[in-house]
């Protein structure tokens, strides 16, 4: 087999067609505790990284927005609130587990009206050229088999002036943060996820998969290969995570 045909799963090479499969069951396997975990993995702090990109969405009422990997809806209940009831938002995600626990915060938080949940890949995203003002996706890319398909897909579902936030973890900036980052990620998140969430290898897998996804400089040359314009990314906590932004022309 060519090298095209294996792609990485955490630390891993696995054959391309596999690792949609294995990221259904790590998010299958992680659906019901997924937001604990992430509060006591971040201590809370992925709240302010979401609250950040939720502000550089900036939405108007009326407006239209899709949030790919959606999974328990954080991204979608923000831009939900800016929309408001004339406007209309997209929870899209791979994963029925994931999706079904975003309907249903979405149906408690009274999000009733104006929001559709959808099973879909972000690869091949279901929607007509030119659907929305924005686009959302937030921890989800790096789970993505095909990146550069994924940016297209959802290039082509923005409107013209439209724009992409593609929220992410990145790779830490900070003098003397890395080392103390890495022995977080490979020792406290898998213990966590033992303990926690009875689920050490998925955690291996979240510590291993934002190791091997692109740092912020390829990833902005991946929208703009996308055929996005006006691309800049916002490092936030010393780097851990990024914010990289992007306009359909
Ligand atoms: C870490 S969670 C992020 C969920 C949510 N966006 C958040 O920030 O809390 C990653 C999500 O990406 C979804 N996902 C993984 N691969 C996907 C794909 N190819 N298309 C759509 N969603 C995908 C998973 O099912 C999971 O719900």
């Amino acid at each position: 087999m060519s090298d095209e045909r294996f792609t990485d799963f955490g630390f891993e090479r696995v054959p391309r067609a596999d690792k949609r499969r294995r990221v259904r069951a790590v998010f299958d396997s992680v659906a019901a505790n997924y937001d604990l975990m992430n509060d006591l993995m971040s201590a809370g702090a992925h709240r302010l990284w979401k609250h950040f990109t939720l502000t550089l969405a900036n939405l108007r009422p009326g407006q239209r927005a899709l949030d790919v990997a959606g999974g328990t809806g954080d991204l979608a209940l923000g831009l939900a609130r800016q929309v408001g009831a004339r406007g209309r938002v997209v929870l899209a995600d791979i994963n029925a587990a994931m999706l079904a626990r975003g309907r249903d915060r979405l149906l408690d938080a009274g999000f009733v009206d104006n929001v559709a949940c959808v099973l879909a890949d972000a690869e091949r995203l279901p929607f007509a050229a030119g659907s929305f003002d924005c686009i959302t996706i937030g921890f989800g890319l790096r789970n993505v088999t095909d990146k550069a398909a994924a940016l297209a897909a959802m290039h082509r579902a923005l409107k013209p002036g439209g724009q992409l936030l593609v929220l992410e973890f990145s790779q830490p900036r900070l003098p003397g943060l890395k080392p103390l980052y890495d022995a977080y990620s490979f020792r406290v998140l898998p213990w966590l996820g033992r303990k926690v969430a009875h689920d050490e290898a998925s955690y291996r897998y979240l510590a291993e998969s934002i190791r091997m996804h692109p740092d912020p400089e390829t990833l902005l040359k991946m929208l703009v290969a996308a055929g996005l314009e006006g691309c800049r990314y916002h490092n936030l906590a010393g780097g851990i995570v990024a914010v990289h932004r992007g306009y359909r022309a």
